[in-house]
């Protein structure tokens, strides 16, 4: 059996709720805010969650990212506030695959994440965040029943890779 870490940067708690979602599903997966991951030298498959900021990743994530071990199978998985499919919203995702390049990534998640109305209305006011924040009005709720139950058959699926697929 494949020895499975769930691990997340999460400010306000949704990152953190999907990534107990996708823990939840897993058979005797670890999880821990990725603050507190030494090493992933113990590990044959990590999962890794941020929130979207400022149109890209926390930078402790993209520091994160690009120093996992060539190699290591990852599943990344990200909330954000804009619309889901919109480019907005896959834009980071895309990003973090990129500087994670030397992992193998076996595949990727995201949903929306409501944020409180003071920073939408603070962040609405800058001219490059405007169209995300006039969004994310309707990410209110979210990640909500069906967020939670989409990322848990995410996480099935990136079992069964770890296990029989190669990763
Ligand atoms: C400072 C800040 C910047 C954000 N920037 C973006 C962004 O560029 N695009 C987007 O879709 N959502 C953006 N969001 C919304 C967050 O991605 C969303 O609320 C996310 O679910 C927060 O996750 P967390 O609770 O795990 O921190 C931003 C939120 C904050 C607070």
């Amino acid at each position: 059996m494949s020895t499975i870490l769930v691990t997340y940067y999460s400010r306000s708690g949704n990152t953190e709720t999907v990534a107990k979602a996708i823990h939840g599903a897993l058979a005797g997966a670890e999880i821990l805010p990725f603050s507190q991951v030494n090493g992933l030298d113990g590990y044959d498959f990590v999962f890794v969650g941020f929130p979207v900021e400022m149109h890209s990743l926390p930078y402790p994530v993209e520091l994160f990212l690009r120093r996992i071990p060539a190699g290591k199978a990852v599943a990344l998985f990200s909330t954000h506030g804009s619309l889901q499919g919109h480019r907005l919203s896959r834009e980071a995702l895309e990003y973090a695959v990129l500087i994670a390049g030397q992992a193998k990534i076996a595949g990727t998640f995201h949903c929306r994440g409501r944020l409180s109305e003071g920073a939408r209305t603070a962040l609405a006011k800058s001219p490059e965040h405007r169209e995300w924040a006039d969004m994310a009005v309707s990410a209110a709720g979210h990640p909500d029943a069906a967020d939670l139950e989409e990322a848990r058959t995410f996480a099935r699926r990136m079992e069964m890779l770890a296990a029989h697929g190669g990763y």
